[in-house]
């Protein structure tokens, strides 16, 4: 499908999904939000899809502030929800989704990184809700996604003051997995796709939703689930090629199957 503001490099391994609107710093209008729904629904069968931003500057600088200047609390609620749909459909598919953030990722583009599965960051990047400083709270899942990752008094003063962190401090909260060197950015996230493209697709994907659903759970609940899991994958055939291939001292060759 032709895109007018992303652009999709689409493999059974790994896709690529970029926002392209560098000269708005990429940022998200409903029509981008809508052309990634999309991108992320007919790459969902990729092992690994990487999100990133077009041009030198930016991920994502948020949402789109010229398109929501005229709106009415209606089409704010609408808008809103475009982002929800996305960032809840990066959470549910069985790819693993990783944000190569390569500059500003600051309020809907920071909430859509931490939908992902990981985030790498350049040394460059800039991430936070800004939210607050244009009179409104975020709106595409931050202020519950933050919390879960840095917890609730970091996390409140990021987006009670509206302040931005960089990299170095991103990566000591807890909100970014590593710091990359800009021009390395995208070789890294593909090298760790490529780890996540080797293991079995099934346990991978089935490692996503216990990690997802299991945080809204008890520990008691999401335990049983767990051992569910577990015991289900030893029906299939990436669970037999994986234990042979290591008792036959040889690399696994799984089917997803
Ligand atoms: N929406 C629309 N356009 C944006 C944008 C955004 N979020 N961010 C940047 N742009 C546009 C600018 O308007 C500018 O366009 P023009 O050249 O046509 O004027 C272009 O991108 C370059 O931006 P700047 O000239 O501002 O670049 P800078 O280097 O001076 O500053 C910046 C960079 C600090 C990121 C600054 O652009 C900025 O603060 N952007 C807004 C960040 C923000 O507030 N994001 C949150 C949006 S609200 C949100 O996301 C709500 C939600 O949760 C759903």
């Amino acid at each position: 499908m032709a895109y007018e503001n992303i652009l999709v490099e689409r493999d059974p391994a790994i896709s690529t999904i970029t926002v392209n609107r560098p000269k708005a710093l990429n940022a998200l209008n409903s029509h981008t939000l809508r052309e990634l729904t999309q991108a992320v629904r007919e790459c969902a069968d990729s092992r690994v899809i990487i999100l990133t931003g077009a041009g030198e500057r930016a991920f994502v600088a948020g949402a789109d502030i010229a398109e929501m200047v005229p709106m009415g609390p209606w089409q704010a609620r609408e808008f809103s929800e475009l982002g929800h749909v996305l960032t809840a459909l990066i959470e549910d598919i069985p790819s693993a989704t990783i944000a190569a953030v390569n500059g500003y990722a600051l309020g809907g583009g920071l909430e859509l990184a931490v939908a992902c599965d990981m985030i790498f960051a350049s040394e460059n990047a800039r991430l936070g809700l800004p939210e607050v400083t244009l009179g409104v709270t975020p709106g595409f899942g931050g202020t519950q996604r933050l919390v879960r990752l840095v917890g609730k008094l970091r996390a409140k003063e990021m987006i009670f003051t509206g302040d931005w962190v960089d990299a170095r401090r991103a990566y000591e909260i807890g909100l970014v997995n590593a710091v990359v060197p800009r021009e390395k950015l995208l070789e890294h996230c593909r090298s760790i796709g490529q780890k996540i493209a080797l293991k079995g697709p099934l346990a991978v994907a089935r490692a996503k939703r216990l990690v997802e659903r299991g945080y809204d759970m008890t520990l008691r609940a999401a335990n049983r689930q767990e051992a569910e899991s577990f015991a289900l994958l030893f029906d299939t055939q990436d669970r037999r090629e994986g234990m042979s291939a290591f008792v036959e001292k040889r690399p696994a060759k799984f089917t997803g199957r």
